[in-house]
């Protein structure tokens, strides 16, 4: 098996043109929502080391963590209506199919790490909240203050503006003016139009797609969330089909934007789907971000999609204030991370 399997390369590397014998595919291959440089580079470190494809999502997440990337991504950033900062993140293996994830974590810095505990020894998919602190403490985490003085500066100009912008509509007093707390009101009339404004820089979240060179893929998202979101909010970050979604059999994506929107799609999934379906990856992404925009024009949103033989894409809704959507890109025909741009439409 093993002659045959080594004539076939050779007979490969025969048939590229020497310019393509050099770029012998473009595999390994790490992808990731914004231009987040140093997570890129992280699960990148971690494969050339020799790290599994779920360690190097871990790790390049982890490093999004610490550095705070854009105040959106771990600690000191998003405070929800009380001041706390919470966390989601989720991490999947696309060989098995496990996927470790927690939403609304309290008080712990490493939600990856957590979602990968959650993974590894546990037959559970999510734990959220307070509980979810309990089982990462007995993981051995520790337990730490989330604030810093710019998330509790955020917090209490968002108090003295009147609690604006927030998350509520039909509750009395009139959410739009004033800060709870709120109350259904005694006759329930029909929706207003909601008009809160997007906020580009409000609610990013890093996704990551890496594909290792055997083929093997993972997934993961790791974020604070929404800025002055109710408490309890969870997004889609943390839910597999939703913020991420990786197959060894067919691809692997993630989402960024919108999430109490972009969850009701299941984008990552389904992006998924139409490349198993032979759809190219930038297609895929595509074909996602416009089921949505039939339904919310005025969505914040945007998905990045790899295929199985490390080929890339990714799409996003046009906004005034979003008319181009970066990620990061790592391949083997690469020397470095690189940020490339998608015009959204
Ligand atoms: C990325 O890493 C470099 C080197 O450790 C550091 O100087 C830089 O501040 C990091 N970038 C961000 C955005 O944190
Ligand atoms: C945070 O604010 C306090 C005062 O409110 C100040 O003493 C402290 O130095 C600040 N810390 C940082 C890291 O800016
Ligand atoms: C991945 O996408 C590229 C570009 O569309 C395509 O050429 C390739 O055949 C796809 N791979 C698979 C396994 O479908």
């Amino acid at each position: 098996m093993a002659r045959k399997w080594n004539l076939r390369v050779v007979l490969l590397l025969l048939l590229l043109s020497p310019a393509r014998a050099r770029a012998s595919g473009p595999l390994p291959l790490v992808l990731n929502t914004w231009p987040f440089k140093n997570a890129t580079q992280a699960a990148w470190q971690a494969l050339a080391c020799g790290d599994s494809a779920l360690d190097a999502v871990e790790k390049g997440c982890a490093v999004c963590e610490r550095e705070q990337c854009d105040g959106t991504v771990g600690f000191g950033g998003s405070p929800d209506e009380l001041g706390e900062t919470t966390l989601d993140a989720m991490i999947m293996d696309g060989t098995t199919m496990n996927v470790g994830a927690v939403g609304g974590l309290r008080r712990i810095k490493n939600a990856i790490g957590v979602a990968r505990k959650v993974l590894e020894y546990t037959t559970h998919t999510l734990l959220v909240g307070e509980s979810a602190t309990k089982f990462a403490e007995s993981m051995g985490f520790p337990s730490e203050d989330l604030s810093t003085n710019s998330s509790q500066t955020l917090h209490s100009d968002w108090l003295a503006r009147n609690c604006q912008p927030n998350y509520w509509r039909n509750v009395i007093p009139d959410p739009s003016k004033y800060c709870g707390p709120y109350k259904p009101p005694g006759i329930l009339k029909q929706d207003d139009p909601v008009c809160i404004e997007t906020n580009v820089h409000g609610h990013d979240t890093i996704g990551m797609v890496v594909i290792h060179k055997t083929g093997r893929i993972a997934a993961g998202t790791s974020t604070n969330g929404l800025k002055f979101k109710i408490p309890g909010r969870v997004g889609d970050s943390p839910v597999p089909g939703a913020g991420a979604y990786a197959d060894d059999t067919a691809g692997a994506a993630a989402a960024t934007g919108d999430g109490d929107i972009l969850m009701r799609f299941l984008p990552s999934y389904q992006a998924v789907e139409y490349m198993r379906r032979g759809e190219d990856p930038g297609t895929a992404c595509q074909k996602v971000i416009s089921r949505i925009q039939k339904y919310f024009p005025k969505f914040f949103g945007a998905v990045i999609c790899a295929n199985v033989t490390g080929s890339y894409g990714a799409a996003c809704n046009k906004l005034p204030t979003f008319p181009q959507f970066s990620f990061m890109v790592y391949n083997s025909l690469r020397t470095h991370p690189v940020e490339e741009k998608v015009n959204c439409t």
